[in-house]
């Protein structure tokens, strides 16, 4: 049993300690925007924010999010997230979309703690979050636009 607090709500698990968060928010409390890609923290499909830092939601037991904030994409409300959401959809970022709450988790906790990243500050931040799609270019002129810096770029 852990409880802890999903998108401001306090929620609690009934799954047992070593369960994957990722399996908790998905199949027991229904929330399938955090993916599953590779189950071993490589890909970044499955970024959640826990206390606000990108967290892979595939490796990390549910009993470690006990008492703590999980913020999940379909919670992500900060100005930040309103920001990237408005810049995926003007830059048409997806491709096949299934990397992409996990890149959008990713780019928000970046510009949380840096609003104006640098290019390169982006390119590293955002470095182990796949996507076989290729969309990195799109991706990051999003960050850019939601940070303000993308009509330098174009
Ligand atoms: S599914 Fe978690 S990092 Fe790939
Ligand atoms: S858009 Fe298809 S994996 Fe990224």
């Amino acid at each position: 049993m852990t409880q802890f607090i999903l998108n401001g709500n306090p929620v609690v698990s009934a799954s047992p300690d070593d369960t994957p968060l990722l399996w908790v928010l998905r199949d027991e409390l229904d929330l399938k925007g955090a993916k599953f890609g590779c189950g071993i923290a490589q890909c970044g499909a499955c970024t959640v924010h826990l206390d606000g830092v990108p967290t892979r939601a595939c490796v990390l037991p549910v009993s470690a999010a006990s008492g703590r904030a999980v913020t999940t994409i379909e919670g992500l409300a900060t100005d930040a997230g309103e920001a990237l959401k408005a810049a995926w959809v003007s830059e048409q970022v997806p491709q096949c979309g299934y990397c992409q709450s996990g890149q959008i988790m990713a780019a928000a906790a970046l510009l949380e703690a840096n609003p104006a990243p640098t290019e390169g500050e982006i390119v590293e931040a955002m470095n182990g979050n796949l996507c076989r799609c290729m969309a990195y270019g799109r991706i990051k002129a999003a960050i850019q636009v939601a940070a303000g810096e993308g009509e330098a770029q174009r």
